[in-house]
């Protein structure tokens, strides 16, 4: 494994994602709630660059008593990156599908040093 700079501390804010390679692997370094996250940018679908989606809230049902929907609302405790290619959504926070449990993206280490953000390729 190789330690890869992805930037300087502070250069990525809050809802910030940046991308880096190592010959054929990207993976996409996101900073979410003070915390660094990095995924593989490759969608379980069809290989899309899921790391290149947008990040949403959660989109929850509101339900009545009787169990008819009212309508949706976000949910800002659970963020999604969503695949730009056919809107498969992973949860931020852990890399796992969010319509599939079974399907979870593949991790990488980011590691703070000396100033500068690395991730462990
Ligand atoms: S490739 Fe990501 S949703 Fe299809």
């Amino acid at each position: 494994m190789v330690d890869v700079l992805v930037c300087q501390q502070g250069d990525l804010k809050d809802g910030d994602v940046r991308i880096v390679a190592k010959g054929e692997l990207e993976v996409g370094i996101y900073r979410h709630a003070g915390k660094y996250f990095a995924y593989q940018n490759r969608c379980f679908h069809q290989g899309g660059p899921v790391c290149e989606g947008v990040i949403i809230p959660k989109v929850e049902d509101v339900l009545a008593p009787d169990r008819t929907l009212l309508g949706q609302r976000f949910n800002e405790d659970e963020m999604h990156i969503v695949c730009p290619w056919h809107g498969y959504e992973y949860k931020l926070e852990t890399g796992e599908c969010a319509a599939d449990k079974k399907l979870k993206l593949r991790r990488y280490e980011v590691i703070e040093r000396d100033g500068g953000v690395y991730v462990a390729l």
